[in-house]
């Protein structure tokens, strides 16, 4: 068995300049799929929220169903490296707070890492984590928990000052001691410039191909989630209609008396 990827393999495929591919999951089969493909990385994203339980944001997820979705995801993983979100306001209120809720992250949902979004104001925060021997992963522009400071999900750092506000915030992430950054829903030139500035791989959503990796969230690809289609999703496949399929045919042969068969039966 292929033994789990560490941050270290994470750095070293910066070093060789092997592009790092992320997805999201939440649950035992998606995480299992994806592993078997071999994904470098699992992310399990706050996402969660809107894509699994219909929520309009990100805001209402719990720190609690972030460590359900995290265990989930790694009884079904074996090689991929496995990053859990913060959920808002798990992290922002005091540095005490993001250690206790980060550890239990790591402790209770198996993580080997944990994402925060923000970026100079989350400086001491990420250092306070690091310290204490829990990897972080930093998360600027688009970020989805301040959806109400950006008046919703809008393309950032399109203007210079905004740009060079970018630039010092991916700084003073990897300052801070994160392993790696998403940088999010920002114009390509500007994240070819902050990987090429940034010795920790940077991670698109968004950002263009110039990063050292994309993360992408699997309802999204599989078309399993209409609800938003951001111009920056790639449909890889569409199984909504497969499963629509799957379950008329099951309502109607239940209807007809045909299911179950003997073969489905005990004698
Ligand atoms: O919550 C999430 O899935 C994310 C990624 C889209 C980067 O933060």
């Amino acid at each position: 068995m292929q033994k789990r990827k560490t941050i270290l393999d994470i750095a070293e495929m910066k070093r060789d300049k092997n592009k790092i591919a992320v997805l999201t999951a939440y649950d035992y089969p998606f995480a299992r799929l994806m592993d078997l493909a071999g994904i470098d990385i699992i992310l399990v994203g706050d996402s969660v929220g809107s894509v699994v339980s219909g929520y309009d944001n990100t805001l209402p997820v719990t720190l609690d169903e972030m460590i359900y979705h995290t265990r989930a995801v790694m009884r079904g993983s074996s090689q991929a490296l496995v990053i859990a979100d913060m959920p808002f306001m798990s992290y922002q209120s005091d540095i005490r707070d993001a250690r206790i809720n980060a550890g239990r992250l790591i402790k209770e949902g198996g993580a080997q890492a944990v994402k925060l979004e923000g970026g100079l104001p989350m400086m001491d925060t990420i250092k306070a984590l690091v310290d204490i021997d829990i990897p972080v992963v930093g998360h600027i522009g688009l970020t989805p928990q301040s959806i109400h400071r950006m008046g919703g999900f809008r393309v950032q750092g399109r203007i210079e000052e905004q740009a060079q506000r970018l630039i010092a915030d991916a700084r003073a992430v990897e300052e801070a001691g994160a392993f790696a950054i998403v940088l999010e829903g920002i114009p390509a030139k500007l994240a070819r410039e902050i990987s090429f500035l940034l010795h920790i791989p940077t991670i698109g959503i968004g950002a263009g191909v110039g990063c050292d990796g994309q993360v992408l969230v699997i309802h999204d690809i599989l078309g399993l989630y209409d609800k938003y289609a951001p111009k920056f999703v790639k449909r890889y496949a569409d199984i909504s209609p497969l499963i629509s399929a799957g379950i008329k045919e099951y309502i109607e042969e239940v209807k007809q008396g045909q299911f179950p068969t003997d073969d489905h039966s005990f004698k």
